[in-house]
């Protein structure tokens, strides 16, 4: 612990904020069981056969189980910053930490074939 607080003082002190995040995004580890909890409110649109919802009007829900985990917390973050475009979407991804996309993100990640398609928590 004593080394870690040397080592912000030191990204603190130091030049760049950069450094700064990228220290951050590197401690960010997936905590899959806190992921079980988050998912409850993908599931009612990503996790129904055929991947389909009717409100507020049918559309295609693209399937994110086994996708990998670097993809889905990109496309969360884009959706969040509104590059990608989509505004349930939006509406969700904005409301998300960055721990939350990375434990969700691993979460899908570990999806197969063989997982139920609306896993209960
Ligand atoms: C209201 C229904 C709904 C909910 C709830 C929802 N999504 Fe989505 N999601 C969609 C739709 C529809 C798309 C496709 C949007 C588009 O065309 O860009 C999508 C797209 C995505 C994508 C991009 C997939 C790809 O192949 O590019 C990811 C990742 C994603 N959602 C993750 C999540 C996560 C994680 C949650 C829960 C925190 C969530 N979604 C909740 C409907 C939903």
């Amino acid at each position: 612990m004593k080394k870690f607080l040397t080592m912000m003082a030191l990204a603190l002190g130091g030049t760049s904020l950069m450094s700064l995040s990228a220290l951050h995004a590197a401690e960010l580890k997936p905590d899959m069981e806190a992921a079980k909890g988050k998912v409850a409110m993908c599931i009612g649109c990503h996790g129904i056969p055929d991947y389909r919802t009717a409100f507020p009007e049918v559309y295609h829900v693209p399937k994110i189980g086994g996708q990998n985990a670097k993809y889905i917390e990109n496309a969360l973050k884009e959706y969040a910053k509104g590059d990608r475009k989509f505004q349930t979407m939006h509406g969700i991804a904005a409301t998300l930490t960055d721990q939350d996309v990375v434990d969700i993100a691993a979460y899908y990640a570990a999806q197969t074939a063989s997982t139920p398609v609306n896993p209960q928590k």
